[in-house]
């Protein structure tokens, strides 16, 4: 067997390559990042409804884009509050006790444990952009027929 020795100047030169790397694949991604993105054009990009799409990460979170025909399934998550916004269209969440309805350009918080069920009315398809972290399950507690579990980049 043969065994190779590196010397110290070898290590190092190796090390540095290595965090050279790691700086350039983070400053792609920084690039990335930090063009702008426009949500219309983003939307316009898939049609599945009710299967997020995912547009960027920040530290944990994420911001996706759905769009949403008809009523979703009954959930909540134990451990995540959930941002959506209205970007096109008319969302009705359902609450256990009431609805919110909102409107193109506001936005309605879903604080973490409490049940929800995001529904449109009159067959409108309607496009959300979803702020939460990177842990939040699409259905939450439940696992249904729309659950979805891979979001894909756009
Ligand atoms: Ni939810």
């Amino acid at each position: 067997m043969r065994y190779i020795f590196f010397t110290k100047k070898q290590k190092r030169m190796a090390l540095l390559s290595l965090t050279q790397i790691f700086v350039t694949l983070k400053a792609v991604n920084r690039f990335k990042t930090m063009k702008p993105i426009n949500i219309k054009e983003k939307h316009a990009l898939f049609s599945k409804q009710w299967h997020p799409h995912r547009i960027a990460t920040l530290d944990n979170m994420q911001v996706l884009l759905a769009k949403l025909q008809g009523e979703f399934v009954w959930h909540s998550h134990d451990d995540e509050d959930e941002l959506f916004q209205v970007i096109k269209g008319t969302l009705y969440m359902q609450f256990r006790d009431r609805t919110e309805i909102i409107k193109e350009g506001e936005i309605i918080v879903v604080p973490k444990g409490v049940e929800h069920n995001p529904t449109t009315k009159n067959n409108e398809e309607v496009h959300v952009l979803l702020f939460e972290k990177l842990t939040t399950a699409h259905t939450g507690n439940v696992i249904d027929d729309k659950t979805q579990t891979d979001y894909p980049e756009l």
